[in-house]
């Protein structure tokens, strides 16, 4: 296959990757290939509560404003990334505090957040995982102490602090049609229904080789007609190590798979995988025995998997 990712795009879906700051300062070939493959980027971890506020009023855009920057350059769509996560809330923000200080925290957070990045950030994630399996509104500190109106709140003060920014809900496990994409679609059209400013759903896709999801066209596509865009926001396959020329085949077929989902979508703007490179990717410091769940392996070559989604564009 010839060509690039972001080369054989077609208007209106972004091919994106999340960055990560220590890829591009310590890797010769990363800036390279992130700016000749991709059209969007996601910051995988540098617009985080806890890296952008690590002390109370005291912000630290530098790894964020890097990544907006180079994608400046590079003519790539920002995707923010994310604003309310159960996982990343600051040391400094004590649960103990009484609900009326942790809503007024959230709120600061989101508003100076969103404001920084106003008019360069395409989209947001405001809220991330916020759906326990069973499909309920996961027990969270904002749950427990602010109720289930903290999801409608950060989606208002996000759209107050920047109206042009595209809201998304970010969700894993809802990629095919399970009980919790049910529970996802419920959520959506509540929150709409409720004058609440959701534009978009995210669908993480961290997927296993092994265990594709089903029917992921039709999935999104029940979403697209509640009126929201969707995005494929955190791709990644990942396969049982040592990889196996047959794993890598697998891989690049769910790969190629969700990238057809999209395509065949009008509603889906993006397919954003989650780190490009073997050498950089999250996946075996969180799936222990598995990994190579990128489309380039750990010296910055293109895998099976890469030219599948050539293929596929
Ligand atoms: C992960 C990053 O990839 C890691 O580097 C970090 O240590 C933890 O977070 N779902 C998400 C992402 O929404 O923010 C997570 O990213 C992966 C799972």
């Amino acid at each position: 296959a010839a060509g690039t990712l972001r080369g054989l795009a077609p208007a209106g879906t972004l091919i994106g990757t999340a960055v990560d700051p220590r890829g591009l300062n310590l890797d010769p070939a990363y800036p390279g290939v992130l700016a000749a493959e991709f059209n969007a980027v996601t910051a995988e971890n540098a617009m985080k509560w806890r890296n952008l506020e690590p002390s109370p009023g005291v912000y630290a855009w530098a790894g964020g404003d890097q990544i907006v920057d180079l994608a400046r350059r590079n003519g790539q769509a920002v995707y923010g990334h994310t604003l309310v996560w159960h996982n990343d809330v600051p040391d400094w923000v004590s649960p103990d505090w009484p609900a009326q200080r942790l809503r007024e925290v959230l709120r600061r957070h989101v508003t100076a957040v969103v404001a920084h990045y106003r008019g360069r950030v395409w989209a947001w994630d405001v809220v991330n995982e916020v759906l326990a399996e069973d499909g309920s509104l996961r027990d969270t500190l904002w749950l427990r102490k602010l109720g289930p109106g903290y999801v409608a709140d950060a989606f208002r003060w996000a759209r107050q602090a920047d109206p042009d920014a595209r809201l998304f809900v970010n969700e894993y496990g809802t990629e095919g049609r399970t009980a919790k994409a049910d529970a996802l679609l419920d959520l959506v059209r509540r929150l709409r229904a409720d004058g609440v400013p959701v534009d978009g759903v995210g669908f993480q896709g961290h997927l296993d080789a092994e265990r594709p999801p089903e029917d992921v066209r039709g999935n999104l596509r029940r979403f697209a007609a509640l009126g929201v865009r969707v995005a494929v926001t955190e791709l990644d396959v990942r396969v049982r190590l040592p990889a196996t020329a047959e794993g890598l085949r697998r891989q690049a077929a769910v790969y190629r798979e969700v990238l057809r989902a999209c395509l065949d979508v009008a509603a889906c703007a993006s397919v954003t995988v989650w780190g490009f490179t073997d050498a950089r990717s999250w996946i075996p410091g969180y799936h222990q025995g598995y990994g190579a769940a990128c489309l380039f392996d750990a010296d910055f070559r293109p895998k099976p998997a890469h030219a599948a989604l050539l293929d596929e564009l």
